[in-house]
Formats: C-alpha cells, sequence, structure tokens
C-alpha cells in the first residue's frame, strides 16, 4: 500500500478541480493568516517566529504539569544522542515569552505586541477539528496588567474573524482570578467533590489532587452530570477585590465599543498559566464543545520560565476551525489567482521566445508559459485551465515582427502588442 500521512495531519493542495481529495486548500488557509497579518500590524503588532520543537521543560512549567496537553499529549523529539529532552511545541505563548526573555526584547517600546502563526502538536484523539498537527495565528503583548490591552486583544481577535466573513463567532468571556483565588476556589472544589469520589472519573480523581479547576472542564459525561447536580459555584464568585475590578473594566471597555460577549462565569481553560481574564471564542459550526480560539492573561509566566515578573495576556486561535466555522457560514474565501497571462508559441522554434516573453512580464505580473508548441485552440484551453486572464500567442511571423497575438479570454477580444510594450499594456488593462 502506498505510504500515507500520518494520522491527525493533513496536506494543504492548491486549488484545483472539486474532483480534487481536499483536506484543506492552501490558498484559504493563506487568507486566514493574510488577513490576520494585516488586523494585528495594523494595530501595532510585530511578527515572531520561534522554533517548532523546544525544551520539554519549558512546556512543563510553561503550560503546567496538571494539564492534558503535558500528561498526555506530547510529541517528544529524539535524535541520535539525546534523550528526549525536546518536544513538538503543543501551542505558541511559551515559546514566545521564552523568546522574549532570552532576547531582551524589554528594551522594545512596552507593551510589546507580538504575533505569530503556525504548527503546533498534540497528540489529541482525532476527530473533526481536532488534529495532531494543527496551526494558530497567536498574538501577544507582554509588558502591561492594563485591563484596556485585554479589551484590546479580545477587540483584535474578534475582528480577525469578522474580517474573514464570518459572523457567528462569540465571546465567552470569564476571569480565573488571582492565584490566591484560585485556591480558594480549588479548596471549595475539594470539599465538593470529595464526598464523592466514587462518582468522579478516573481522570477526575486525579485532577482533584492536582488542579480541581480542570474537574469542570471534563469530558466525561458523568463527571458533568455530577457538577450540575452538587450546583457547584464558578469560579467567578471566588474573585478577589483587584481580579473583580480588573475583570469589570475590561468588561466596560467592550461594551463601550460594542464588543459583544457573553460572561461565562465558569469558564475553565486548558492550561496552567491564566490569570484574571480567560475567554474563548466559539461557534456553532464547530460545536460546543471544540472553541475556535481561546486566550486570557498569565501574568505569571514569564516568572516561571526564570525571567523577571512580567504582565501580559495573549490568545490564539486554531486555522482549521477557522476554516471550518466559515465553510458552515457558507463564506468561500476567493481561490488562489490563475496568472496574469500564458504565453505560448505556435511552431517549436518559438518555444523559448514565448518562455522569454514570459519572464520579462514576470518583473511585474503573473505569467506562465507553455513547454511546447501548441495550436491556438489549445493555447486557449490550457490558458482557461490555469485561470489565466490573457492568452499570448507567438507564431513565426508575430515571431519576425516582434509581436504577440494578445487575446482577452474573458471578452474574446483579441489585438497585437509589441512584446517590448506586452508589460505596459497588461498592467494598464489588469
Ligand atoms: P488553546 O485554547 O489551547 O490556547 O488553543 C487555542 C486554539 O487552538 C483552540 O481554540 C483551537 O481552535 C486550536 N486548537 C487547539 N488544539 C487543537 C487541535 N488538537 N486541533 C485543532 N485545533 C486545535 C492556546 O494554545 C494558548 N496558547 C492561547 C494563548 C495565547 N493564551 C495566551 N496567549
Amino acid at each position: 500500500m502506498a505510504l500515507q500521512r500520518p494520522k491527525g495531519t493533513q496536506d494543504h493542495l492548491p486549488d484545483g478541480s472539486p474532483k480534487l481529495r481536499y483536506d484543506l486548500s492552501a490558498s484559504a488557509f493563506s487568507r486566514v493568516v493574510g488577513t490576520a497579518r494585516q488586523v494585528l500590524e495594523r494595530g501595532g503588532a510585530k511578527l515572531i517566529h520561534t522554533p517548532l520543537f523546544e525544551e520539554a521543560e519549558l512546556v512543563r512549567r510553561g503550560v503546567g504539569g496538571s494539564t492534558d496537553i503535558v500528561r498526555k499529549e506530547m510529541f517528544t523529539v529524539y535524535y541520535f544522542g539525546d534523550h528526549g529532552g525536546f518536544i513538538l511545541r503543543p501551542e505558541g505563548t511559551a515559546g514566545v515569552v521564552r523568546a522574549y526573555l532570552e532576547n531582551g526584547l524589554k528594551q522594545l517600546p512596552a507593551p510589546l505586541k507580538l504575533w505569530t502563526h503556525g504548527p503546533m502538536f498534540r497528540a489529541e484523539n482525532v476527530q473533526k477539528g481536532r488534529l495532531r498537527q494543527f496551526h494558530q495565528v497567536d498574538y501577544e503583548v507582554i509588558g502591561s496588567a492594563d485591563a484596556l490591552v485585554d479589551a484590546e486583544a479580545i477587540e483584535l481577535m474578534v475582528r480577525c474573524v469578522q474580517q474573514l466573513g464570518l459572523q457567528g463567532a462569540r465571546v465567552k468571556l470569564g476571569s480565573i482570578g488571582d492565584p490566591e483565588d484560585r485556591e480558594r476556589y480549588n479548596a471549595y472544589l475539594r470539599q465538593s467533590f470529595t464526598p464523592h469520589l466514587d462518582r468522579l472519573s478516573d481522570d477526575s480523581r486525579d485532577r482533584l489532587e492536582r488542579n480541581p479547576m480542570r474537574i469542570l472542564d471534563s469530558k466525561s459525561a458523568s463527571d458533568q452530570a455530577l457538577i450540575a447536580e452538587l450546583g457547584v459555584r464558578p469560579m467567578l464568585d471566588f474573585l478577589g477585590e483587584d481580579a473583580a475590578a480588573h475583570f469589570a473594566q475590561v468588561r466596560t471597555y467592550l461594551d463601550a465599543w460594542g464588543v459583544h460577549y457573553d460572561v461565562d462565569p465558569s469558564i475553565v481553560r486548558g492550561l496552567d498559566y491564566y490569570r484574571r481574564t480567560a475567554w474563548e471564542l466559539h461557534h456553532e459550526g464547530v460545536g460546543a464543545k471544540s472553541a475556535l480560539g481561546g486566550g486570557g492573561r498569565y501574568d505569571g509566566l514569564a516568572q516561571e520560565l526564570g525571567g523577571p515578573e512580567t504582565p501580559a495576556v495573549g490568545w490564539a486561535f486554531g486555522i482549521e476551525r477557522v476554516l471550518i466555522a466559515l465553510e458552515a457560514e457558507g463564506v468561500s474565501l476567493p481561490a488562489s489567482k490563475g496568472p496574469l497571462v500564458f504565453v505560448a508559441a505556435l511552431d517549436a522554434e518559438n518555444v523559448g521566445l514565448a518562455a522569454q516573453v514570459a519572464l520579462q512580464v514576470r518583473e511585474v505580473a503573473g505569467a506562465e508559459f507553455a513547454y511546447r508548441a501548441l495550436k491556438p485552440g489549445n493555447v486557449f484551453k490550457e490558458a482557461q485551465r490555469r485561470g489565466a486572464t490573457y492568452a499570448a500567442l507567438i507564431g513565426s511571423e508575430e515571431a519576425a515582427r516582434g509581436v504577440v497575438a494578445l487575446k482577452h479570454l474573458g471578452s474574446g477580444e483579441q489585438r497585437e502588442v509589441s512584446t517590448v510594450d506586452l508589460k505596459t499594456t497588461l498592467l494598464e488593462n489588469a
């Protein structure tokens, strides 16, 4: 049997005939990244890229030892002579903060807005919208504790998906408080669940010890039934004064700007580094369990990684999930464009000349050429298959006079243009 790609990965294919079996359209994918780039860079964010693999310790400390990601989903990287101290990054934030600290980015004007995009790896159970290699657009603002930065981050996230044409995305906003609020809440959760240990799933019994809040995020139906039955109070009830004031301030900004959100009092994020503001972006097309994106404030992360105390907030959305949501709404992103012109010779002697003409056009626009002589009818057919706007034909007569026969494929209009003028003519009529 022919070899196949690993489970939970996708090929991103060029747009082609609908007969192709698509995983993902590479051009739709890059459209999402391009739109995010425009939105985020207009907001002052600078592009950063960090390695796809990092020290396992970075992820353990960053993402947190009690998370599913660290406990079950890390892809370990081995190479000759190494003992598996590296892992494929499951998310972008820990790497970005490491790079910020390591490269002294503190010198840049604060708060520093960074954005990145690329593949992330988690060994999850594969299902629709849940992959083992997926891709994120990620935005991080480092160096401010101001609620205004949180509100701006949320606005930018919403703007990214709206700019792509997505209408039905909803922000679920909450706060998971300061560490001391979390401690009080965890104590409350331990107290609530301990008498019902026998009804908790194995995973959740384990969570009760390590990080009780994670029980609320359990995928087990019986855990969820118990949570409902016990009427477990939400984290939001346990916010201290400072965290509550910060949360109120974030809401005030969002309300004033007309950014819609629903308060979700029991929001739990799947990573340990969050403090205070936490949110997720949801969409019906992706299902209630899976978010389009998520983010929050993580003021303690830099210290966890050995740096000075550095407040920060950020988010990431999954590109594949955004594409699923767009499809569910029937929004189609424009396919990649064909060349402006397809140049072909009508006889073998002029194949090189046709190529040369195309090479010149490439200084200003997309141009392809035929690798062998074609009959006129086939030139048009081939030009159309490639999605070209024009076809340029060179027979021996045209070659002798230094011209091409230029046909606009849409209107059928045809005229002669000197090869010297072709570039300008095409540009004027593009
Ligand atoms: P996260 O919630 O783990 O947050 O992931 C963000 C988004 O990545 C998810 O909402 C989802 O769209 C996508 N995603 C996650 N896992 C998968 C998967 N297995 N398959 C497909 N898509 C997936 C973070 O990663 C944080 N680093 C976000 C952040 C940035 N917080 C602060 N700054």
